[in-house]
C-alpha cells in the first residue's frame, strides 16, 4: 500500500516537473519569438544603407574656379557652389574652406521655387520666373518677389571637401545666428 502511494506521488511529481519544463520552454520560445519579431519590425522601418548614404553629398572644392557656378545635387535638390573671387564682397554666410570663400545654397528661389541662373557678369542670381534677384551671397534684393535669401543646407567641412547633409560647427554657428535662411 505504502509502496503504491509512493509510486503515485512520484508520478505526480514527475508530471508536475514535466509541465513546469514545458511552461518554461514555451515562455522562452515566446520571448525569443517576440525579440525576433521586434528586430524584424525595426529592420523594416530603418532606412536601407543605400538610403542613408544617399542623404549625404560630398563635394570637392579645391578644383572650383572663381565666379563660376557649379550646380551639384543633394537629396534631389540643386545645390549652388560658387567660389568667390577676391573682389566679391565677404559675407557672414560665406563658407570658408582652405582659405577660399564659397557661397553654398539650395538653388531654389525662395519665392515660388524656380531655379535661378547665375549671371557671372554682374555676379548675381536671377530668377526668370518673376524677376527675383539675389547677390553672390544669396541675399535677396529688396522690392522683388523673393522674401528671403537662398537657403544654406546643413554642411560640414572635411579638409577641402564639403559634406552636405551633416551639420558641422560652421553650419551650426550660422544657424544660431539666423543666417541659413
Ligand atoms: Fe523666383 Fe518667383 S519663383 S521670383
Amino acid at each position: 500500500m505504502i509502496i503504491k502511494q509512493r509510486k503515485e506521488l512520484s508520478m505526480a511529481q514527475e508530471e508536475t516537473g514535466r509541465r513546469d519544463f514545458m511552461g518554461m520552454a514555451l515562455g522562452a520560445w515566446a520571448v525569443v519569438g517576440g525579440v525576433g519579431a521586434l528586430y524584424a519590425a525595426k529592420r523594416s522601418w530603418d532606412p536601407l544603407p543605400s538610403v542613408k548614404a544617399a542623404g549625404f553629398t560630398t563635394i570637392e572644392t579645391k578644383d572650383k574656379n572663381e565666379n563660376e557656378l557649379v550646380v551639384e545635387k543633394w537629396r534631389g535638390k540643386p545645390i549652388f557652389v560658387l567660389k568667390k573671387s577676391a573682389d566679391m564682397e565677404a559675407h557672414d554666410r560665406d563658407v570658408v574652406i582652405n582659405g577660399d570663400r564659397f557661397h553654398i545654397s539650395i538653388g531654389l528661389c525662395t519665392h515660388l521655387g524656380c531655379i535661378p541662373a547665375y549671371q557671372s557678369d554682374n555676379k548675381e542670381f536671377f530668377c526668370a520666373c518673376h524677376g527675383g534677384r539675389f547677390d553672390a551671397s544669396g541675399t535677396n534684393k529688396p522690392g522683388l518677389p523673393p522674401p528671403s535669401p537662398l537657403e544654406i543646407p546643413p554642411f560640414k567641412i572635411d579638409g577641402t571637401k564639403l559634406v552636405l547633409g551633416e551639420a558641422g560647427p560652421e553650419y551650426k554657428k550660422m544657424l544660431d545666428a539666423g543666417l541659413t535662411v
